[in-house]
């Protein structure tokens, strides 16, 4: 072997030594992933196929790195997406198995979605909690249960805490009232129990808040109306007492109120149905009583406003029919009385949506006033 030779060959060796660990994950961080990837079982895609090898930030499905300094930053795993390899294997992502506390060892990540896998079980891992770069948590449309870790309020960085259709019981942990970056917090079709936080108010970068389908009880806090971001909230379906604060009629850009299927009571308070920012407002299936107030008009925009199933009596206020427009207007299951106002905003309208009152009459009900 002469010089020259010997000299590239070294040169190559070298050069591929320098790219292999160039692109090579922390081997802890590959052995955390190895773990995490044991506790679950993934029977029709084999997206795990893609984890062996050293370079976990390059080449394994749903990892990747921090470019510069290598470590694993997201975990993304989506069982329903428009990734082709669920075109090609014709079904949508199933996995069984649980979410291994061994994650907790990837002290650099930023993301975790394991989201609508539907069958992966198990407890959230508590350990999750002192992760200080997570950003988001999606594990949305899984079978997971046990309780939201009591100190997730220490993710200081948290912007989306997605739990969505799991098993998750408990309560809303106190701590949650810290996470001040939260911006999506949805928590809906689980089985949490107990009172929302009174301060809840202090998450004041929160844009969503979802929890319906659970078994929450106590009043709606009336902190939730210094939310100033607030668009979109929704408490339906669960166990909810008390009044509707009339604080929530002032807040500035919500767009969606769903507080149907409990058992709230009082009056509706008039600023909630006078906020022209409302476009869907859904207080069906409760105690709700009184006269509906006159404070309708030409900016009055609703998609849909569902009234149905409550106590409320009294007529329908003509200035409903001042209204710009009216999508789905439902006053079913009421006390109201009197003729129904007329006007183009309730053209369209059909007789379910005034049907079971004490004695609303006109179009489009068949009998005359
Ligand atoms: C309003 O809520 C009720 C009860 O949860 C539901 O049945 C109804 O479909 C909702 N209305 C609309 C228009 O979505």
């Amino acid at each position: 072997m002469n010089l020259p030779g010997h000299f590239l060959v070294s040169s190559l060796t070298l050069l591929l030594a320098v790219t292999l660990t160039a692109n090579a994950c922390l081997p802890s961080d590959r052995a955390a992933l190895l773990s995490f990837r044991a506790a679950l079982n993934e029977p029709y895609l084999d997206i795990f196929n893609t984890w062996s090898g050293e370079e976990c930030c390059t080449n394994w499905y749903g990892v990747s790195c921090d470019p510069e300094t290598k470590r694993v930053a997201d975990i993304i795993l989506r069982g329903e997406s428009e990734d082709p390899i669920f075109a090609k294997a014709g079904r949508a992502g199933y996995m069984t198995g649980s979410i291994s506390p061994a994650l907790c060892q990837l002290d650099q990540l930023t993301t975790l979605i394991i989201a609508d896998w539907k069958d992966i079980s198990g407890e959230i891992p508590a350990c999750i909690a002192s992760l200080p770069n997570l950003r988001i948590i999606d594990l949305i449309g899984n079978k997971i249960s046990g309780e939201i870790p009591a100190d997730i309020g220490k993710l200081s960085r948290l912007t989306v805490l997605n739990l969505a259709d799991n098993q998750i019981t408990g309560s809303i942990p106190s701590s949650i009232v810290n996470l001040n970056n939260l911006k999506h917090l949805e928590l809906g079709n689980n089985k949490l129990t107990g009172e929302i936080p009174s301060d809840i108010g202090k998450l004041s970068m929160m844009s969503r808040a979802l929890l319906s389908r659970n078994q929450l009880s106590g009043s709606i806090p009336s902190s939730i109306a210094n939310i100033y971001r607030l668009a979109d909230l929704d408490l339906s379906v669960n166990q909810i007492t008390g009044w509707i604060p009339a604080e929530l009629g002032s807040m500035p850009v919500l767009s969606t109120l769903n507080l149907d299927a409990n058992q709230l009571s009082g009056e509706i308070p008039i600023d909630i149905l006078s906020n022209t920012g409302l476009n869907i407002l859904n207080l069906s299936r409760n105690s709700l009583e009184g006269n509906l107030p006159d404070v309708f008009g030409p900016n009055t925009y609703f998609t849909t406003i569902d009234l149905s199933y409550n106590n409320l009596k009294g007529s329908i206020p003509k200035s409903l029919s001042l209204t710009k427009y009216i999508g789905h207007l439902d006053l079913s299951h009421n006390h109201l009385c009197g003729a129904i106002p007329v006007g183009s905003p309730f053209d369209h309208l059909e007789a379910d949506s005034f049907a079971n009152n004490d004695c609303l009459c006109g179009m489009p009900l068949s009998n005359v006033c």
